[in-house]
C-alpha cells in the first residue's frame, strides 16, 4: 500500500490489519503505552473543506506516534491561488513524508498521489471518505463481535459515505443496502465496482428508493447530513425531497432489536435523525468519532512506520 484513497483498492486482508492495528493501538493508549513509530516523521494536512473530527484526529494521532502534523489550509498556500497540483507534490515531497488532503475534486486527489513519491492519503473527497468507514467499521466490529454476515443500511443522500460504505461493506463481508431518493443515488461508477467487490465476496447489495426494505432485519443503520459540504445552496430543495428518509423511531423498529445506529458526523437532528435515535440506547457515534483517532494512527503506521 502505497497511498489510503479508497476501500476499493485494498484488499480484505488489508483493512482487516488495519482495523486489528486500530484495536491494538487503542487498548495500549487506553493502558498509557506510547509508541514512537513515527518519529522525526511530518504529515502535511491540505485541507479544502470544514473539519473538526479529521484535522483534530489526524493531529492528534501524529502527535501521539512521535511525529509532526503540519495544518495547511488551501486558502493559505499557494495551491488556493491556482498553483499545479503537479508542482505541489513535487515541492511537498521534498520536505514531508506524506500528504493527507480534504477536498472537493477526488480527481485531484488521484492527481495527487500519482506525482507525489510520498504516501497520500485521502482525508474526505465529494466521492470517498474511506478514514471514516475504517473507523466505522472498527466500531461495528467493537459492538458485534464481528463483521461477516452482518447487514448495513445506509438511508439518506448517495454520497461519498455511501460510496465508501459499499466498497468497506462488500470487502469486510457485509451485506449493504442503500436507499436514497430517486434522483440521488450513488454514483454509477461507483456501484458498478463495488458490485465486484460484493460479487467477490459473496455478500448482496441491495440499492432502492424504499427505507424500510432497506432497513428491514438490519444490524447497522446508518445515515449522513442530507447536505453535504459544498451543496448548501441545494438545501431547501433536499430538505424536502428527503424528508421521507429521516431515521425515525418508526423506521428503526424495522430492524433488528439489538440494532446499532451510526452517523459519520456532523449530524442535524431532526433533519436526518430524529434526536430520539441519535441520542437514544443504540447510538454508538461517539465511538465512531473517537476510533477516526485509533483507524488513522493504523493507516500512518502501516504508511509510514
Ligand atoms: N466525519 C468527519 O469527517 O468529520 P469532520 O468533517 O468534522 O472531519
Ligand atoms: N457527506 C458529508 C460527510 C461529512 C463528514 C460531506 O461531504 O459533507
Amino acid at each position: 500500500m502505497k497511498d489510503f484513497i479508497s476501500l476499493h483498492d485494498c484488499t480484505k486482508e488489508e483493512i482487516s490489519d488495519l482495523i486489528k492495528l486500530a484495536i491494538k493501538l487503542k487498548d495500549e493508549n487506553k493502558k498509557g503505552i506510547t509508541h514512537h513509530l513515527l518519529k522525526g516523521k511530518t504529515l502535511g494536512m491540505i485541507f479544502s473543506k470544514s473539519s473538526t473530527r479529521t484535522r483534530v484526529s489526524f493531529e492528534v494521532g501524529m502527535v501521539q506516534l512521535g511525529g509532526y502534523p503540519l495544518f495547511l489550509s488551501s486558502s493559505d498556500i499557494q495551491l488556493g491561488r491556482g498553483e499545479t497540483i503537479y508542482d505541489t507534490a513535487k515541492v511537498l515531497e521534498r520536505y514531508i513524508d506524506a500528504i493527507m488532503i480534504r477536498t472537493y475534486s477526488h480527481e485531484d486527489v488521484l492527481e495527487l498521489a500519482r506525482h507525489a513519491d510520498i504516501p497520500v492519503i485521502n482525508a474526505l473527497t465529494d466521492l470517498l471518505h474511506p478514514c471514516q468507514v475504517l473507523a466505522d467499521l472498527q466500531t461495528i466490529y467493537e459492538h458485534k463481535g464481528r463483521l461477516e454476515g452482518l447487514k448495513l443500511a445506509y438511508i439518506g443522500d448517495g454520497n461519498n459515505m455511501a460510496h465508501s460504505l459499499m466498497y468497506g461493506c462488500a470487502k469486510a463481508g457485509l451485506d449493504c443496502a442503500i436507499a436514497t431518493p430517486k434522483d440521488y443515488a450513488p454514483n454509477e461508477e461507483v456501484c458498478r465496482m463495488a458490485a465486484e467487490d460484493f460479487k467477490a465476496a459473496g455478500t448482496t447489495r441491495t440499492l432502492t428508493n424504499d427505507p424500510e426494505e432497506a432497513v428491514s432485519g438490519a444490524d447497522v443503520i446508518y445515515t449522513d447530513t442530507w447536505v453535504s459540504m459544498g451543496m448548501e445552496k441545494e438545501k431547501a430543495e433536499r430538505v424536502k425531497v428527503f424528508q421521507p428518509y429521516q431515521v425515525s423511531e418508526e423506521l428503526a423498529a424495522k430492524a433488528k432489536e439489538d440494532y446499532i445506529f451510526m452517523h459519520c458526523l456532523p449530524a442535524y437532528r431532526g433533519f436526518e435523525v430524529e434526536p430520539e435515535i441519535i441520542d437514544g440506547a443504540h447510538s454508538v457515534i461517539f465511538d465512531e468519532a473517537e476510533n477516526r483517532l485509533h483507524a488513522q494512527k493504523a493507516v500512518l503506521a502501516t504508511l509510514l512506520a
